[in-house]
């Protein structure tokens, strides 16, 4: 077992205020869903996975289950070590099954978690080791891309990508085809990717995922107005904000706002920001994709459909891309 943490030399706190501001600055308004995952965000994402409404988790969660030594001999087919790198790694209880898995099989590999959660990535470099001793880890705290970059200068071994909790879904369609060119264009031909994307469905059953009766997913979004007071000295009063989410069946977008309940301002630091009454900030899209979009998305960005895993409902799917 070998455990190391890379710092991040980025000004963390400065990135947040500019982005926030930036945001918040912006007409419409707008949040940056990576902001979400402080210590208590990430909590409040744990039991959002464990709400009933929320039925994404349980079904990637299945295929990892039942699939992960279909999935290990996809990854591992050409016998030679790699490096696999997951991004936005949470909690790694599902990409737990794969590690299990690939570690049976006695594949030589290294796994690199990369979460912008501080908090994550110490908890797995203590945590996981306890549970797969044989394991390799590596974590590395910061931003996708520039994280993948390190990792990348760590080491030149061909590389497996793991994406899965369908995170793809937080980028509109434009920004996941843009992520997809520039993950690519970090890779080298033949290596892989694994991308979890949640289907269109039933637009109810959407809706409900992100707009829960016990006000689990409004706490998650009203988090992050208490982050920016915490971190940033901001004065939100949070119970004059609310949660809104919203589904379009033809585009396939999930998006969830918090609403201004009146006329005020609000300080950030010595930054004012007005709202009007009304106002909305838009928080976070969760797009859902049909396999059509979801291939026309891998041919579109230099990636070639390999295979696919689903869950018993087709509810989700884990695709397998390899760099054409
Ligand atoms: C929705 S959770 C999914 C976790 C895990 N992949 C799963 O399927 O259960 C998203 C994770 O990605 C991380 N994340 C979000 N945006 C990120 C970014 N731009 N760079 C690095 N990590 C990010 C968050 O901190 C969080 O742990």
């Amino acid at each position: 077992m070998s455990i190391t943490t890379i710092e991040i030399p980025t000004d963390n706190k400065t990135q947040f205020l500019q982005e926030t501001l930036k945001g918040l600055q912006s007409e419409p308004k707008f949040m940056l869903s990576k902001y979400f995952y402080d210590a208590i965000g990430d909590r409040i994402f744990q039991q959002i996975m464990d709400m009933e409404e929320y039925y994404l988790t349980n079904a990637e969660m299945e295929i990892l289950q039942n699939q992960s030594a279909q999935l290990s001999e996809a990854i591992s087919a050409d016998g030679t070590a790699f490096d696999l790198i997951e991004l936005g790694a949470g909690d790694a209880t599902k990409s737990i099954y794969l590690l299990e898995s690939l570690l049976d099989a006695q594949m030589e590999f290294s796994y690199f978690p990369i979460d912008i959660s501080e908090h994550v990535i110490a908890d797995l470099e203590e945590n996981l080791p306890k549970k797969l001793s044989s394991l390799d880890i590596t974590g590395l705290n910061g931003d996708y891309f520039d994280m993948l970059k390190k990792a990348a200068e760590l080491s030149d071994r061909r590389k497996v990508v793991l994406f899965m909790g369908a995170n793809i879904g937080n980028m509109n369609v434009a920004d996941a085809e843009s992520f997809c060119l520039s993950l690519k264009q970090l890779l080298a031909p033949k290596d892989l990717l694994i991308i979890g994307f949640d289907l269109k469905k039933n637009p109810q059953q959407i809706l409900d995922a992100y707009n829960d009766k016990g006000g689990i997913t409004r706490s998650f979004n009203l988090n992050l107005l208490h982050r920016i007071n915490k971190e940033l000295d901001g004065d939100f009063n949070i119970d004059q904000f609310e949660h809104y989410a919203s589904y379009d069946p033809a585009s396939g977008a999930c998006k969830s706002y918090l609403i201004s309940l009146k006329n005020q301002i609000v300080n950030i630091g010595h930054h004012v920001i007005q709202f009007a009454e009304n106002e909305h900030i838009f928080m976070e899209i969760s797009q859902k994709y049909s396999l059509d979009d979801i291939d026309q998305l891998a041919t579109k960005t230099g990636f070639k459909p390999i295979q696919r895993f689903f869950d018993q409902k087709q509810y989700f799917v884990d695709a397998i891309w390899r760099v054409d």
